[in-house]
């Protein structure tokens, strides 16, 4: 009998976890006796035919490592049905029995429409920005909090020592997850959120500044999501209404960089074992979900729509805490 043979490619931007979940993929398949391969650049390489084969060896060493192995892309050309059909040509070509797509909604957008071309994909959440929404937890969004949180316990030294108000624009698109999260975790005076974008978050910031200036509280920081469409006009409101020395820090790409956490290793290498378990078992164009702290596998198709219950706690969380 032919050995099976699984495909795996990165797409969008690049998280850290990516690399263990990558390991964890090629060391469960060649447990099955699966010959796995890997596609470099996304959706690109599939078109372009840049596939080569890994083994245990090609993934020892890489763990810990950020970025992709396999590097990442956006690829214009895969969102046109011509596009998919050279991806397709090219997964005919290496006999990929299987393809594993490992990205943000976007990627994963593209998988679902790939899967309708007869290559089953499975689908596992990869992106800092935790906008899968219909996963608790996508791989990578751990290591960008910490960064993050880091990187504005610096920056909080700055605004202690000089009694200014730091905003902090952090990643997230059109997702403000990231930010409530590094807000709660940084100790933010208020976050701006995308979901939640207008007058009633912006009276809410200038309340919590004024309230901690009033009782004497030296330096604060707020954070913002990149998603929040009023940002650019934030500084000059907070140095209108508050009457305070106002800095904006954006922290950018280092939120996609560096050594992913544990977290996010265990969960890459758990995510990665429970894809190849799915083919095994038969069950394709599916993609492995966190629901109530679980990993699940839930319709390709469904991955893109919402989860019941997907609140935003943390929101309520930061107006007690920042008060
Ligand atoms: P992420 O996966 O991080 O959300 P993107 O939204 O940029 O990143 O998507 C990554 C890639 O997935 C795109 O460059 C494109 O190749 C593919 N893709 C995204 N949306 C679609 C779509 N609607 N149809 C087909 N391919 C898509
Ligand atoms: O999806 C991850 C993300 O880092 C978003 O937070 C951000 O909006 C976007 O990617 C930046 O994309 P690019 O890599 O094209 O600059």
């Amino acid at each position: 009998m032919q050995k099976k043979k699984v495909g795996v490619l990165t797409s969008g931007g690049d998280a850290p976890g990516m690399n263990a979940a990558i390991r964890a993929i090629v060391r469960s398949a060649e447990l099955e006796g699966y010959e796995v391969y890997g596609v470099e650049r996304g959706y690109q390489g599939l078109i372009d035919g840049e596939i080569k084969r890994l083994t245990s060896l090609s993934v020892t060493d890489i763990i810990h490592k950020g970025g992709t192995f396999l590097y990442s892309g956006r690829c214009e050309e895969f969102r046109t049905p011509e596009g998919r059909l050279k991806a397709k040509a090219s997964c005919q070509k290496f006999g990929i029995d299987v393809l594993i797509v490992l990205g943000g909604d976007g990627s994963l957008e593209g998988a679902i429409k790939f899967s309708k071309l007869g290559i089953p994909c499975i689908g596992l959440p990869v992106t800092v920005d935790n906008d899968v929404v219909s996963s608790e937890y996508s791989i990578g969004f751990d290591s960008a909090i910490n960064t993050a949180t880091e990187m504005i316990d610096k920056i909080r030294d700055t605004a202690r020592s000089h009694g200014r108000c730091l905003i902090v624009e952090v990643m997230g698109r059109d997702s403000g997850n990231l930010a409530l999260s590094v807000a709660v975790a940084c100790g933010a005076a208020a976050v701006l959120i995308p979901e939640i974008d207008g007058a009633s978050s912006e009276e809410i910031l200038i309340d919590n500044i004024l309230g901690r200036k009033n009782i004497g509280m030296h330096g604060l920081l707020v954070v913002v999501s990149e998603g929040y469409k009023n940002k650019h006009r934030i500084s000059d409101l907070i140095a209108k209404k508050v009457g305070c020395d106002v800095r904006t820090s954006v922290l950018g790409y280092v939120q996609r960089g560096g050594s992913p956490t544990a977290k996010d290793r265990v969960v890459a290498s758990q995510m990665g074992e429970f894809a190849i378990r799915l083919i095994k078992k038969g069950k394709l164009n599916r993609a492995a979900v966190v629901i109530g702290g679980n990993i699940v596998d839930v319709e390709l198709d469904e991955v893109l729509r919402p989860r019941e219950g997907n609140t935003m706690d943390l929101y309520g969380l930061m107006n007690i805490v920042s008060k």
